[in-house]
């Protein structure tokens, strides 16, 4: 059940793939503006990994044609970068990035907030960071994997936004998806398992503004809220230590 554990040693290779996240991040941000394609982000994103000897895990997983899943407004994961897809003023949108360094991969996302967005928008995109952040300060040895999701459900909730049940965290590593599946709801069947050190998943909440559910494009990726209702996401990929929990998709400071 839980396959995703590795060693100490292994924990340093994740920091680095998770690093090079970061650092693609850092690289693509000051072009997620208005008038600039998600098509092109792809291109920008697709260049740097090869830059830095990495790829893409998306690119050819399950036969996904690009190398980032960019998703605009009401789609609430896998939407597929395309030129004709430009991102306008008001638009919310989250970069999901998943890259493998030397076997180990790291997976991490962001919303982005192109120029004047909503107060709704707004508060969605800081409610799933706060989420998100929320979760992760209580990983630790021995914290009942069910906590995750009872920790993103207390921080939405008060809100009155919908969390979606139908995609997951996951464990991660020499593989993209592994074992355990992380949900972002309280699940009881979760209350046994525990965290142990090396321990290494992500979590992924993803908030929509409306109901939960979601219809898929005839594209067979797209995944949209299916009353039209805006949805956010962010994603970190994470290890459980002898005492707490480390990011691995975070710059790395330079003294490490
Ligand atoms: N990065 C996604 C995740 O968080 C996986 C995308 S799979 C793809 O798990 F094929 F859609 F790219
Ligand atoms: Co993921
Ligand atoms: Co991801």
């Amino acid at each position: 059940m839980l396959s995703s554990v590795y060693a100490p040693k292994d924990f340093k290779r994740l920091r680095v793939s998770g690093d090079l996240v970061a650092r693609c991040f850092d690289f693509i941000s000051p072009h997620v503006v208005a008038g600039v394609s998600t098509g092109e982000i792809d291109r920008l994103v697709a260049q740097f990994l090869k830059d830095n000897g990495a790829r893409s895990s998306d690119l050819g997983y399950m036969g996904y044609p690009k190398s980032i899943c960019t998703s605009v407004n009401d789609v609430i994961v896998h939407g597929i970068p395309s030129d004709e897809v430009i991102l306008k003023d008001g638009d919310i949108v989250n970069v999901d990035l998943t890259a493998e360094y030397h076997g180990f991969h790291g997976d991490a996302s962001r919303m982005f907030m192109i120029g004047n967005v909503s107060n709704k928008a707004r508060e969605l995109v800081q409610t799933c960071q706060d989420a998100l952040n929320a979760a992760i300060s209580i990983c630790a040895p021995g914290v009942p994997l069910s906590e995750i999701g009872k920790t993103i459900e207390a921080v939405v909730k008060p809100h009155g936004f919908s969390i979606s049940h139908d995609f997951v965290g996951h464990g991660i590593g020499k593989v993209m998806h592994d074992e355990p599946e992380i949900f972002h709801f309280y699940d009881k069947m979760w209350d046994n398992v525990k965290m142990v050190p090396g321990l290494v998943f992500t979590i992924e909440p993803m908030i929509n503004t409306g109901k939960p559910d979601c219809v898929i494009d005839a594209d067979g990726w797209t995944a949209r809220t299916v009353d039209g209702g805006l949805s956010a996401q962010w994603e970190h990929t994470l290890g459980i230590t002898e005492d707490g929990v480390i990011i691995f998709t975070e710059k790395m400071n330079s003294s490490c």
